[in-house]
């Protein structure tokens, strides 16, 4: 469904929306438009304000400024229970559901079904099944949520959503954790929820997903809106310059630059390198002054790679070399040793240790 398709009224609308964090102003006027039946995508680099909107939108934070409305009528969530009885249902990357409970519990907390009373468990158990089964997924609810993965645990938390009845759900970087296979998953899910009529709102970083998945696209910088745009209508490169605020003649990445630069000595050199089940052996060379890009699909090998270039996992063939000397790189410490430093996409388990201080994290 593009632009030109879609249902007359948006289903969800935020205008004008400020909200200032101290020395932060994350969102400066910022609006975002859902329709029925649409997978919306917003993007937006690191810190440009994707998730306090949605946060906004969800009631965990209150907003400085601006208005929410819904199917017509201003609402102002003032939790995330109280949005999700508006029909605004949110699946974080950290399923942010009770572990130790079944999956079944986990779909009906706060709404069991009862007879005479009492708990009605085995209808529980059958509403849960067929929940999960409408997206495909059959497993033992009966089970607690943490025997299961990430992503079966996603769904869970989509299934609480269908239950609920929400009309609007938004899913803050779902795919960061999963594997190809579940990502497919998801994505047929969503398909077929879109179908349903529901509204989407789908926060992520991989390009190659937005395009697999997304009818439109709002762009957010600085805070700010930057625009809403039909898939079929935005190039990658325009988004991405869009994203970073580039102008749209940018020069194209390739030869003008290659030849503008000199090329530095090559100060680290990888041949053969390759990790079984992770990394087909390849070459590497990196040189001086040069900011090198690896790109790929998810799972194609880029994170596995500068982990075995940082000794974080061990190589099982190939060879590095840094300048003259080759280097057998069996741990991390070897290579800080050597001058390499690592910054995780994982930020907040592998980055930081987020029990210390900024300044002991620097100096660790
Ligand atoms: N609770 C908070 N207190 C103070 N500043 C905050 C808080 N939450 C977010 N910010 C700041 O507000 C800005 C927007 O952050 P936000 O998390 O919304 O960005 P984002 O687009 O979701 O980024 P990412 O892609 O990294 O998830 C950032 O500068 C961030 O540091
Ligand atoms: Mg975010």
């Amino acid at each position: 469904m593009t632009s030109a398709t879609h249902a007359a009224a948006p289903v969800l609308e935020l205008r004008g929306i400020c909200k200032q964090f101290p020395g932060v102003k994350a969102l400066n006027e910022a609006s975002l438009r859902l329709f029925p039946g649409e997978v919306h995508t917003l993007m937006g680099q690191n810190g440009a304000g994707k998730s306090t909107l949605i946060k906004v939108l969800t009631g965990v934070y209150a907003p400085d400024r601006g208005s929410i409305v819904m199917e017509g009528r201003a609402i102002r969530p003032q939790s995330t229970q109280d949005a999700q009885s508006l029909g605004i249902s949110t699946v974080y990357q950290e399923v942010n559901l009770c572990p130790n409970l079944s999956v079944a519990e986990n779909i009906f907390i706060g709404r069991y079904p009862r007879r005479f009373g009492m708990v009605d468990w085995r209808a529980m158990r059958a509403q849960a099944t067929a929940l999960l089964e409408r997206l495909e997924v059959r497993i033992d609810v009966s089970k607690p949520l943490a025997a299961y993965p990430l992503a079966i645990q996603q769904m869970v938390a989509i299934s609480r959503a269908l239950n609920i009845s929400a009309r609007v759900l938004i899913l803050d970087e779902p795919t960061s954790s999963l594997d190809e296979a579940e990502v497919q998953l998801l994505f047929r899910v969503l398909s077929s929820l879109r179908e349903q009529g529901m509204a989407i709102l789908f926060v992520t970083h991989f390009l190659d997903q937005t395009y697999a998945i997304s009818d439109r696209i709002t762009v957010m910088r600085n805070g700010e809106r930057e625009g809403e745009y039909a898939v079929a209508e935005l190039s990658r490169l325009a988004l991405v310059n869009k994203m970073v605020g580039a102008p749209e003649e940018a020069p194209q990445a390739g030869d003008a630059l290659q030849e503008a630069r000199p090329q530095g000595e090559v100060l680290l050199q990888a041949r053969g390198l390759g990790r079984k089940g992770a990394l087909a052996p390849m070459d590497l060379d990196i040189r001086a002054g040069e900011m090198l890009g690896l790109c790929g699909l998810l799972g194609s090998g880029r994170t596995e790679l500068a982990r075995l270039l940082f000794g974080a996992d061990r190589a099982d063939s190939g060879s590095i070399r840094i300048g003259e000397r080759a280097h057998p790189f069996s741990t991390p410490r070897d290579a800080i040793a050597e001058g390499i430093g690592f910054c995780s996409e994982d930020r907040k388990h592998e980055g930081a240790i987020l029990e210390l201080s900024v300044r002991e994290n620097v100096i660790l």
